[in-house]
């Protein structure tokens, strides 16, 4: 059961043109409607609300960049005027309401300001994660056929220049959808070459642009589109809606994550993910804080002190960050002796999301910080957390493994594979009854049909998380794995699916299978292998060398594909189904059972003896 009455007061917490005269429209489900009739704008909530509020004056964010030895503090007052200028620089190429903006930018400030500006005229923004190479931001610009691109000459990871570029050009001419213009944010690191009659240059566009004004849109708008890995190659366009999505974020930021106004708040995440959109950019100035853009790593930009140092120069009261990058920090500083050169007393909590986080991890964090650190559950698709430890409510018991309970909005349940209610704590199906509560995505874009099929279809009423867990006797929610083909490299949501079709594409390659594989610093790492044509007879490692560097052009460095192999044959049931289940559990060292429909249970012999000399499970080959 939905509480409506919940709701209906955050959303009086808002500014709207149009107060909504009703809560939700559940007429189509699982179409359904947040605050169907209200009209309001996120950019007016985010920017000109706040200084309404005599926030004009207050830094809304701190730019700090170890990687170009750069920082930069930018008031509410001075973000708006940037805002409004680059809304008016997109208008005057023809960007209105409704139209799409793709974004491909690292961690600067103006990532931040072209999606404010672009909400602030009703486009609707996708951002593309700096670590896709062009063909995965190929598939981005076809689905979203964005009117203008905006992107920066380069990102700086901490060993290289990443040219953005070269990357956009190649995207733009691998896809069918042309943009009308791109907008290229020159970076001293490393200019790029504008393209005459379609590039221009972002400070000269922003220079010369008349300020525009808000547009109100409908509740129902779509905020943005972002791209979420699936089952199958082609990336899930997740749209988020206006209205909810302000109500939701800005009630989350007092009641969940316990921060006033004012109170500095740090996502040490990246403006290409869900925790980026939601918690560098928007819930942060929708409630009024100081959001920190680190343009960093957790290790290596210098050291394992590079977290500590941001939260005391900054005084940051609540982090957020991905299990994975304390476990790269705890292999660098176990004994926490970078830590304690740091004064880190104005943090209060620690939150940590995006993949499962191992108690050891937990329980370092929590010892050396001295403050809760929670663990807590959601995903691209809800957009704000299922399932934490609410500090503005009540801190509840910390429990190294669980979630704790679902947020208010979500009823979260345990199905077997029959539909039915699991309730003695017994693993299954994680699942959400319907509607989810405001802030959630509202379909994927262009594919109405794949939304209903792909969630809502296995379990009628239910939203399908994709998670397998259970809950305990107490209602804690344990999230244990993917039931799908997803796999979490550090934090990063990848396909198997889509990393399969590289390997396939290569000339000599029959067939192959990917499987995610365990990783103490990254969680999960991608393992590949493959089976070749008959008659192929060039040197295993050189096809082996040509895959992994192909997955790196065509997905991107992201997905860390290193590890692939060359094998006689692929496990499979006897409709031809190729056991991943089974491999990943032989390559994890877990138990695993002879499937009883497996065709030839010889092949696994063949296949454990390969993942052993590929250092799986680790310890077999005494290398791991
Ligand atoms: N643009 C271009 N390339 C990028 C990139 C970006 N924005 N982000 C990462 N890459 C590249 C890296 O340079 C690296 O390339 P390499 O193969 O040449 O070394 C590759 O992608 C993998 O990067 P990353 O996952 O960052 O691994 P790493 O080994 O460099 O660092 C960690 C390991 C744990 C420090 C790092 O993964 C990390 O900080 N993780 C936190 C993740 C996170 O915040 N997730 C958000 C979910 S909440
Ligand atoms: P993304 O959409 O990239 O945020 O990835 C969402 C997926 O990451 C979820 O479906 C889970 O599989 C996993 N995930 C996110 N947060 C957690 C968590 N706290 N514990 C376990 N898994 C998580």
């Amino acid at each position: 059961m939905i509480d409506t009455q919940l709701w209906q007061q955050a959303a009086e917490d808002i500014f709207w043109y149009q107060a909504p005269s009703r809560v939700l429209d559940d007429s189509n489900p699982p179409f359904y409607r947040w605050y169907p009739d209200g009209v309001t704008n996120a950019c007016f909530n985010a920017l000109d609300l706040q200084i309404e509020q005599g926030r004009g004056e207050q830094v809304a964010i701190i730019y700090d960049s170890p990687v170009t030895a750069s920082k930069q503090q930018i008031t509410y007052a001075e973000l708006l005027d940037r805002v409004a200028r680059f809304a008016g620089a997109l208008a005057a190429r023809g960007v209105s309401s409704g139209d799409r903006v793709l974004v491909y930018m690292p961690m600067v400030p103006e990532a931040v300001i072209a999606m404010l500006a672009c909400a602030r005229i009703g486009a609707i923004h996708s951002v593309v994660f700096g670590g896709f190479a062009s063909n995965e931001l190929a598939v981005r610009i076809d689905d979203a056929s964005p009117k203008v691109i905006v992107a920066a000459s380069c990102g700086i990871e901490p060993s290289r220049l990443v040219p953005y570029k070269p990357l956009l050009d190649e995207a733009i001419e691998l896809a069918d959808h042309k943009p009308e213009a791109c907008i290229i944010m020159q970076r001293p690191e490393l200019a790029a070459l504008l393209l005459p009659g379609r590039d221009v240059d972002w400070y000269e566009a922003e220079a010369e642009a008349e300020p525009a004004e808000c547009v109100p849109v409908a509740a129902n708008h779509p905020l943005y589109i972002l791209y979420t890995s699936g089952t199958t190659g082609q990336p899930k366009g997740v749209v988020r809606d206006t209205g909810g999505s302000i109500v939701a974020l800005k009630w989350s930021m007092p009641n969940i994550y316990n921060v006033a106004p004012g109170d500095v708040y740090w996502a040490a995440s990246d403006v290409g993910w869900v925790v980026g959109h939601s918690y560098i950019v928007y819930a942060p100035l929708f409630n009024g804080n100081t959001t920190v853009i680190y343009e960093g790593k957790p290790v290596g930009t210098p050291d394992a002190g590079a977290f500590w140092r941001v939260v005391e120069e900054h005084q940051v009261k609540v982090m957020f960050t991905a299990p994975t990058a304390f476990r790269a920090i705890k292999k660098e500083d176990p004994q926490g002796d970078l830590l304690a050169s740091y004064d880190i007393s104005s943090l209060q909590s620690l939150f940590l999301a995006g993949e499962r986080c191992d108690p050891n991890t937990l329980n370092w964090a929590m010892d050396k910080l001295g403050v809760p650190v929670i663990d807590h559950w959601w995903q691209t698709e809800t957009g704000w957390p299922i399932c934490s430890n609410c500090l503005g409510i009540e801190l509840l018991p910390i429990l190294p493994g669980s979630l704790a309970r679902p947020v208010p909005g979500y009823n979260v349940q345990v199905l077997d594979s029959a539909g039915q209610q699991i309730t003695d704590g017994s693993i299954g199906s994680l699942v959400v009854e319907s509607p989810l509560p405001p802030g959630t995505f509202i379909t994927l874009w262009n594919a109405d049909d794949r939304f209903e099929q792909a969630y809502f279809s296995k379990f009628p009423g239910y939203y399908e998380t994709g998670d397998a867990g259970f809950i305990d006797a107490d209602g804690h929610v344990y999230v244990m794995s993917r039931t799908d083909d997803v796999i979490n490299v550090a934090g990063h949501r990848l396909s198997t699916g889509a990393l399969e079709e590289v390997l396939s594409a290569h000339p000599d390659v029959a067939e192959c299978a990917v499987i995610g594989v365990a990783d103490a610093i990254k969680g999960q790492l991608p393992l590949g292998l493959v089976v070749l044509n008959a008659g192929v007879v060039r040197d295993d490692t050189e096809i082996v060398a040509e895959i992994v560097a192909s997955v790196r052009q065509q997905i991107g460095p992201v997905a860390a594909f290193r590890q692939c192999a060359v094998v006689e044959r692929l496990p499979k049931t006897r409709s031809g189904k190729i056991l991943r289940g089974t491999m990943h559990s032989m390559a994890d060292g877990e138990p695993w059972k002879l499937p009883a429909t497996i065709d030839d249970p010889l092949i696994l012999d063949e296949i454990s003896v390969t993942l052993q000399a590929l250092g799986y499970p680790p310890g077999t080959d005494g290398l791991s």
